[in-house]
């Protein structure tokens, strides 16, 4: 039975969608490993300051899955991070067939070849933008990655309304028979899909999957899974990214002339961006179970328990970065951890870059007067989606 009542997530913001949670700054001060109850109303510890969210994150004493799946934690209603994943004896070692087997469809090459694409879409994207007032998160925002993961992975732009619903539906924090028809109806176009590059291979991830099928002794339901799971990991986070770092660029008129002014400023600008564009995570932060008893702080996180690591307010923590919530486009070091870090670093990370520097680098120019087509505070963040994010983004220029 536990003592004290506990905070429960998700917090009360303060209304403003460039800002964490107060409760948040509080927790980082004075309690920075703390119990709170999940969105799921099961307990976890969430960890707040930078340092030991990075160590936490290269610590294989935590996982993703555990030891007795019925009774872990749960995290949300979600089917995505919601509850545990995998074997403990063999998560770590799975963990790293998956990802040797996804790095090549991530070279630095490919991703060099893509970059050039990537600013063709954006340029096309901006020509057809209607007059203004314009809904950004509709007309950029969403369709940019969406493009770039179709290309990526091969899947159909054309089939976009259908996987963009299912993708919804399964980001649900809060209707797990949606987030779960969601995944099956994923994986189930996944399959199709399958069947079509099997008779005509072409240069993409799904081609390349099915190409290693045989030597890696993969089964069609792996490669479907691994498509579905790209599909919704490489264009959900970056959508919530562009949307952020415009409305960072517009709040800041100081720092979008500097980014104008020297193109150059395009690399730590994107990195500033991504240091503050996590702070809405709507279920505390990244999901792990502990596989160990692990002390810190003096505070023990019993093996089972879970645990919540907020990259979203690490990002913020004043004992990594000086002045954390002064928007400076040219910080230098920055260490944040949107991208997570350790083994599970986001293996997509060299493709979300080189998306928002040709979307930020472009937009300083094409659109120099961009505003805000509504007061800020009548934003609204989606806190009942895994990825957060806004759900509008109206701008004029
Ligand atoms: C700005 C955009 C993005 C953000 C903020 C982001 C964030 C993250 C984070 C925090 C993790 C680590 C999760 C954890 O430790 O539990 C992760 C992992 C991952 N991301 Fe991303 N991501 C982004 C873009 C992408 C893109 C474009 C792709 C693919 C095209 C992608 C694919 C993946 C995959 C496959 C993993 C799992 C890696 C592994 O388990 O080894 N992400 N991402």
């Amino acid at each position: 039975m536990d003592q004290c009542p506990m905070d429960q997530l998700p917090f009360t913001t303060n209304g403003d969608a460039l800002d964490i949670a107060p409760r948040y700054r509080t927790l980082q001060e004075e309690q920075p490993i703390t119990r709170v109850r999940t969105r799921a109303g099961d307990p976890a510890w969430l960890v707040t300051r930078h340092a030991d969210v990075m160590a936490l994150l290269a610590d294989d004493r935590l996982g993703r899955s555990h030891p007795d799946p019925a009774s872990a934690p749960r995290i949300s209603a979600s089917v995505l991070l919601g509850g545990p994943t995998g074997e403990p004896d063999d998560e770590h070692a799975q963990h790293r067939r998956k990802r040797r087997l996804l790095t090549p469809a991530f070279s630095a090459r490919r991703m060099q070849a893509l970059r050039e694409r990537v600013g063709s879409q954006v340029e096309g994207l901006l020509n057809e933008l209607p007059a203004p007032p314009v809904d950004l998160h509709a007309a950029l925002s969403v369709p940019l990655p969406v493009m770039v993961i179709c290309e990526l992975l091969g899947v159909p732009y054309r089939d976009h309304d259908r996987f963009r619903a299912w993708s919804t539906d399964l980001a649900s924090l809060t209707d797990s028979a949606a987030s779960g028809a969601g995944r099956r109806e994923l994986v189930e176009y996944m399959h199709g899909l399958i069947a079509v590059k099997r008779e005509a291979p072409a240069a993409d991830v799904i081609s390349d999957l099915l190409a290693a099928q045989d030597d890696q002794g993969l089964i069609d339901d792996d490669i479907a899974d691994t498509a579905a799971m790209l599909l919704f990991a490489g264009h959900e986070t970056t959508v919530v990214r562009i949307d952020f770092g415009v409305l960072l660029l517009i709040s800041h008129p100081d720092q979008r002339d500097a980014l104008r002014g020297d193109p150059g400023l395009i690399g730590p600008a994107v990195e500033e961006v991504l240091r503050l564009s996590s702070s809405n995570n709507s279920v505390g932060g990244l999901p792990r179970y502990a596989h160990a008893d692990i002390t810190i702080h003096a505070v023990t996180i019993a093996a089972g328990d879970a645990v919540l690591l907020a990259p979203g307010v690490a990002n913020r923590d004043p004992r990594a970065f000086p002045d954390p919530d002064t928007f400076d486009i040219a910080r230098t070091p920055n260490p944040h951890l949107t991208f997570g870090h350790g083994a599970r670093y986001c293996i997509g990370a060299s493709l979300a870059r080189i998306e928002l520097q040709e979307v930020f680098g472009r937009i300083v120019h094409r659109l120099p007067n961009l505003r805000l087509a509504v007061p800020r505070h009548e934003l609204r963040l989606q806190h009942d989606r895994l990825t957060g994010g806004l759900a509008e983004l109206p701008v004029a220029w």
